[in-house]
């Protein structure tokens, strides 16, 4: 393998004796820096890589690097330093002169490749520890995570100088792979395409007595917790790190983003372990030192901005909740405010006499707001001297979906997708770069305030666990969706349990079932009773792990996970995380996971993908597709072509693709991890991507009729399918096809073998999603700029049915089938023009 991390400097040094004090303990502070919490290791140090060689090198996919490949922290370099600090987002030194203390190298452990979602890196720091000097050991693992699009934007964060140094690189890379990737896309269709009339004719055989059913669950949503997709989004919790938990268990510990309000002569806060939560310990205090004659006239306290800036509108109803302890009498006010705090928007006071709050107490305060603001925070104020203690300190809009805490609008937009299933809570967010980082639904279930949170090391950021086991199945309840569970399997991106171990995971595994679907007497079964759920989710499938085929062990745990579920629950359909598309799989499953990210024109060819498959076997779940490439942009037409290409194919090979979903699904723009994305939000917007929106044209086809259809034809930039559908009580064939190229194109339509009870095939509605320019994007904006615009079919007798295809579109024309009491004779071939 070629390394590509520029290996420039040195070995390591012959190891050092270290004079530590105390081992070096690293942990993440809230905004995701990796952090010594001797305080004077923080804030230098840098790595000696050569970032494009390794995205040159690599292409898409991951390598895991060897022994050899260790990068050294060169200080000199302060570009390298920028780089480590703007995008991983950390900062760490390497060496104390003071105190001789030193940490021997980084080691880069694997690195994966997403030309348009970045370079992560995970990285391992070995530092000396022990006096002899001998030994080293890993502290921790870390994901540098280098979205490219960030590589730009984030640069104003850096010095002019070497911004300069490396804008000029990346500008140079950036261009030439976009010129390359777009003009292979754009180019190829136009040498190919230069006949003037490009015209195709899809002959299809309207009779459902030859069409094929197609699976009720084939297109569904895949949630993870991603891009602040549930905490910051979906999960309507205004507040972030509400339970103080977030900057570690060692105390005093980071409270971001809360801050304080006041300077130091009037007040003073504190982390303590404190709390009457047994799983999560962490507390505030707040000393007030200043009084009613002394503090400010607004008071001293501490503000929560929320998520990116809490919204906050006129008129509505916003429930807090919070824990509160006092040695003396309390009288604070409880307010939501502008950004700056100077407008208030809502506030209520929590006054109470000191024997009223010496031990813990919940205090809940409903506050309507008297005006409206995207951006605001909570603010805990008094101007009472006083010693306070708050936890668990949580806001939210009274009006979420049926009250059951997901986010109006969010949820709508997922909902009319129609989904048949959701899979959750992920991806990596499942597996973790470390185990101790992985997503355990158990630290996820009973009461809010009890749940201790969790780092999700994979993305990077703090999450309550609000959205948790239970509120996964009544997302999936309430949208009307099959869930289907992926747990985390004993394996994460860097640490394993091996096979011999793992039956603790296994019974994790299996807890989680019965609380889903036990009944509400058995031991799990009635914990999602007493959370009101007494009656089972219906759950069907489970995943077990996520792309951890290739992984050290993965076969082996699998098999237990298989046979411990199969025996419990027959009736589960289990899927394996290994690939049987082209080769059969060489264990049981009931699906097999399929997972693809690629180039616009490299997706639209995979609508053949499964052409050649198998047709026996376990049928294949798509739970992650979408072109990602440096030809996506931050989600444009022309990705949203490539994935109709691929989905038309999955739709035509339905007999052998069970399930499939695009990802991911949701981004909040604050903190993209992920590019692109299919709903993207901040507190208050939303809008959905093209891909969004051809995922729409999908909602009619799970449960509906494949009929058999043959393109011919002069242009191999179209391709198209044929379904028939009932919906209130009326029939209709759908067509859909698309056109990748950027010529328009006849598409004639031939229908053969109608039932002859149908008197005549009307035109009905025809939606097509295009724009002028096929790397053009929705934004906040103009969200609308590319959604599909429906329009009535207007049909002709005895005409052939013409459509016409616009360059770089997706059309659907949905045709009505019209009976007759009194039978009458219909032609085989149906003449009709839409006048479109
Ligand atoms: O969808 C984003 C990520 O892509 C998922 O977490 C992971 O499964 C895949 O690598």
């Amino acid at each position: 393998m070629t390394s590509a991390i520029e290996n420039k400097r040195h070995k390591p040094p012959s190891p050092q004796r270290l004079k530590l004090e105390e081992p070096c303990k690293f942990n993440f502070d809230p905004d995701g820096d990796l952090r010594c919490f001797d305080e004077e290791w923080t804030k230098s140090g840098g790595f000696d890589v050569d970032f494009s060689k390794l995205r040159d090198t690599f292409g898409a996919g991951s390598v895991d690097l060897e022994d050899d490949d260790f990068v050294y922290p060169d200080t000199d370099d302060e570009t390298n330093r920028d780089w480590l600090k703007t995008f991983c987002n950390m900062a760490i030194s390497y060496y104390n002169e003071e105190k001789d203390t030193s940490l021997e190298f980084f080691k880069v452990l694997r690195a994966n490749y997403h030309p348009s979602a970045g370079i992560t890196l995970y990285i391992t720091f070995e530092a000396n520890d022990s006096l002899d000097g001998n030994q080293t050991k890993p502290y921790q693992a870390v994901v540098c995570y280098l979205p490219v699009f960030a590589l730009i934007s984030d640069l104003v964060m850096m010095d002019m100088e070497s911004s300069w140094k490396f804008l000029r690189s990346v500008c140079i890379l950036s261009f030439l792979l976009c010129s390359c990737s777009v003009c292979q896309t754009l180019c190829v269709v136009d040498s190919r395409e230069d006949a003037k009339n490009l015209n195709v004719t899809l002959q299809v055989d309207a009779s459902n007595t030859t069409g094929r059913p197609i699976p009720e669950t084939l297109f569904g949503i895949f949630f993870e917790e991603i891009n602040h997709a549930g905490a910051g989004g979906l999960w309507s919790e205004l507040v972030s790190n509400r339970g103080f938990e977030a900057g570690g268990q060692n105390i005093p510990s980071n409270i971001s983003p809360w801050s304080i309000i006041g300077d130091k002569s009037s007040i003073y806060v504190v982390t303590d372990r404190s709390s009457c939560f047994d799983r999560n310990k962490i507390a505030l205090r707040m000393d007030v030192l200043c009084d009613s004659n002394s503090c400010p006239s607004k008071g001293v306290g501490v503000y929560n901005p929320g998520y990116w800036g809490m919204n906050i509108e006129q008129g509505k109803k916003y429930k807090v909740v919070l824990y509160v302890r006092s040695i003396g009498d309390i009288d604070v006010s409880v307010s939501l405010t502008s950004s700056n705090g100077s407008l208030t928007l809502a506030s209520d006071k929590i006054i109470a006499l000191a024997s009223d709050v010496s031990n813990w107490t919940k205090k809940e305060v409903l506050l309507e707001a008297n005006g409206t603001d995207d951006s605001a925070r909570l603010q805990l104020t008094t101007t009472k001297k006083c010693s306070v203690w708050f936890d668990q300190v949580s806001a939210m809009p009274v009006d979420t979906y049926k009250g059951h805490g997901f986010r109006n609008d969010l949820f709508k937009m997922m909902a009319d997708l129609k989904p048949r299933f959701i899979r959750f809570p992920g991806g990596c967010f499942v597996e973790g770069v470390w185990l101790g980082h992985a997503f355990r639904w158990k630290e996820t279930v009973g009461a809010w305030e009890e749940r201790p949170g969790h780092y999700g090391d994979n993305w990077n950021y703090w999450t309550d666990d609000g959205l948790g086991h239970f509120e996964f199945f009544q997302l999936a309840e309430d949208i009307g969706a099959a869930p289907i569970w992926v747990f985390n399997n004993g394996i994460s991106h860097t640490d394993a349990v091996e096979t011999a171990s793992v039956m603790p995971f296994v019974q994790e595994a299996l807890d989680g079932i019965e609380f889903a679907r036990g009944d509400s007497n058995s031991p799990w079964g009635s914990i999602r009773a007493a959370m009101g759920h007494p009656e089972p989710f219906e759950l069907k499938y489970v995943a077990v792990g996520n792309e951890d085929c290739v992984r050290p062990y993965y076969r082996g745990n699998y098999l237990e996970f298989y046979n411990a579920i199969k025996n419990a629950y027959p009736d589960i359909k289990i899927i394996s995380n290994c690939d049987g598309s082209s080769q059969p799989l060489d264990h049981p499953a009931d699906y097999y996971d399929y997972h693809i990210y690629t180039l616009a024109k490299d997706l639209f060819s995979m609508s053949h993908k499964f052409d050649s498959t198998s047709r026996d076997g376990p049928k294949a779940f798509v739970s992650e597709y979408a072109v990602n490439s440096t030809d996506a942009g931050t989600g444009n037409l022309l990705a949203a072509l490539g994935e109709a290409g691929f989905l038309l194919g999955l739709e035509k090979n339905s007999d052998i693709v069970g399930m499939a979903s695009y990802a991911p699904l949701f981004v909040n723009t604050n903190n993209r991890r992920w590019n692109p994305d299919a709903i993207v939000f901040n507190s208050s917007h939303l809008y959905g991507t093209p891909s969004y929106w051809i995922q729409q044209f999908f909602t009619d086809s799970s449960g509906a009729t494949l009929l058999n259809s043959t393109l011919n034809g002069n242009s191999s930039y179209v391709e198209a399918s044929a379904i028939s559908f009932q919906t209130n009580g009326s029939d209709y064939v759908q067509i859909k096809a698309v056109n990748f190229g950027d010529k328009t194109v006849n598409l004639k339509v031939s229908m053969t073998g109608l039932d002859s009870r149908i008197t005549r095939v009307s035109g009905y509605k025809k939606k097509v999603l295009t724009s002028t320019n096929v790397m053009d994007e929705n934004s906040f904006s103009n969200p609308e700029m590319i959604v599909p615009h429906e329009s009535l079919m207007e049909m002709h007798e005895e005409e052939d049915l013409m459509v016409v295809l616009p360059p770089h579109s997706f059309s659907s024309f949905d045709f009505l089938k019209e009976y007759a009491n009194i039978k009458m004779l219909v032609s085989d071939s149906y003449k009709k023009i839409s006048t479109m």
